[in-house]
């Protein structure tokens, strides 16, 4: 796909080599077009050499190819990064005069951008409301992260990794080309493990990396869906992924209670609901207010009292309205597949959910891996798809086994 990659006088601009870089990896065809002040930090060879493409700042050259206009015309994707405030000013008020400027003005392709600028100034009242105009001209923001800085300052203001902006970069290129058949669906799904508090400093958690069930909500967007991810305990790195994404609405809990109360509040509104989440069965009894201290019980065995917590897909599956589809997932250990299935047959029974997807999970199996491979099992017991692969993969694949299930209602107000 043909992607544009304008680039401003910041020092991140080193780091948008990279980008280049993984993006023409993977294939696609990139033009980088800095401003004159981004020269001043990487040279013309640099960007040439990296995206084998002549590089131009200026509309007055090869104007009879028009590409003032024509860059931005055959673009599948603009990306603008780093984007210094003054950049984004620019864009906010469509100046053009760069080349930059008038490929963003000729362009009708997506427009994803990763800021990069002192923490004052990204939190300036000017730059945020060029960031506010800009994102109501649907232009999709990555970052600034929160971290270090170019002097001696940390705080909101870095710009994300170069392996994020590219992976949202093929995001948004692979949702121009996926299939839309997920258009007027609102898709609840919840994702990460939660976590129950043992006092203020301690808790009981679990190796869920939400990976999985952000992939869900990722690939039911770039679908069509609008979706509500309730995200529990999942790193800053991996909800990036859908992070600013306007089709997802992300709301972040952390014990099963937190869970429950906000999946009974979203359940009413949604067309299907998905439970990626790893909830903890139980809690602890008596949560302490103060710091549990090792002279309390030292010597002795320290017992907790742990309670149950409420099977919040159960409580679903009981109050779901008709036409809703109710799909849950469970991670098992088990020699083999065949005793995987089983397993999961016998918890779909007890759940009553419409479709169970299981995986295999063990010591060195499916948490931190970026692979997955989902069993998906029909109420009635049966292997109905075996979806793996990337975890967006393995997501698309529950997916294609979900869409066919939706109710008729569901499905008409989507055509
Ligand atoms: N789940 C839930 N509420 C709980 C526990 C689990 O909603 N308190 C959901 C999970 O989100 C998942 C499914 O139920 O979709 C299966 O989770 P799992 O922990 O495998 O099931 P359990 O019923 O806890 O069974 P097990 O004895 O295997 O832990």
């Amino acid at each position: 796909m043909n992607i544009v990659l304008g680039v401003s006088g910041g020092i991140a601009a080193y780091k948008a080599v990279m980008v280049v870089r993984l993006l023409v990896e993977a294939g696609h065809d990139v033009q980088v077009v800095p401003t004159d002040d981004a020269l001043r930090f990487v040279g013309k060879p640099t960007w040439e050499a990296i995206s084998r493409h002549p590089v131009t700042t200026s509309v007055h050259e090869n104007v009879a190819e028009v590409r003032h206009v024509a860059l931005g015309q055959r673009a599948d994707l603009v990306v603008v990064a780093p984007a210094t405030a003054n950049t984004l000013a620019r864009m906010a008020a469509g100046i053009a005069d760069s080349l930059l400027g008038t490929t963003l003005l000729a362009t009708q392709a997506p427009v994803l951008v990763a800021p990069a600028m002192h923490t004052q100034m990204w939190q300036h009242p000017a730059t945020q409301a060029n960031v506010a105009t800009l994102r109501a001209r649907s232009v999709e923001f990555i970052g600034p992260d929160d971290g270090r800085l170019t002097g001696a300052d940390s705080g909101p203001g870095r710009m994300s990794e170069p392996d994020q902006i590219a992976a949202r970069a093929m995001e948004i290129l692979a949702r121009r080309t996926v299939k839309r058949d997920l258009m007027g669906v609102t898709l609840l799904v919840s994702a990460g493990g939660t976590r129950e508090p043992i006092d203020p400093v301690r808790f009981i958690g679990n190796r869920s990396s939400g990976r999985q069930g952000v992939a869900i909500a990722a690939a039911a967007a770039a679908r069509g869906a609008e979706v509500v991810l309730l995200a529990a305990s999942i790193e800053e790195a991996i909800l990036a992924e859908v992070v600013g994404c306007p089709e997802v609405r992300i709301e972040r809990v952390w014990t099963a209670a937190e869970l429950q109360n906000a999946a009974d509040r979203e359940a009413p509104g949604a067309d299907v609901i998905v439970m990626a989440a790893a909830v903890s069965d139980y809690r602890v009894a008596e949560m302490r207010e103060t710091k549990m201290r090792k002279e309390e019980t030292a010597g002795t065995q320290l017992t907790l009292a742990l309670i149950e917590n409420p099977d919040i897909l159960a409580g679903l599956v009981r109050s779901r309205r008709p036409g809703q589809l109710i799909v849950g997932f469970a991670a098992e250990t088990a020699e083999n597949q065949q005793a995987l299935l089983e397993l999961g047959r016998q918890k779909l029974a007890r759940k009553g959910a419409d479709l169970l997807a299981v995986n295999a999970v063990g010591w060195s199996q499916g948490f931190e891996s970026a692979e997955n491979t989902l069993y998906v099992l029909a109420a009635g017991g049966e292997l109905v798809s075996t979806a793996g692969g990337s975890k967006r993969e393995a997501a698309d694949g529950l997916l294609d086994a979900i869409v066919p299930r939706l109710s008729r209602r569901v499905l008409s107000t989507a055509e």
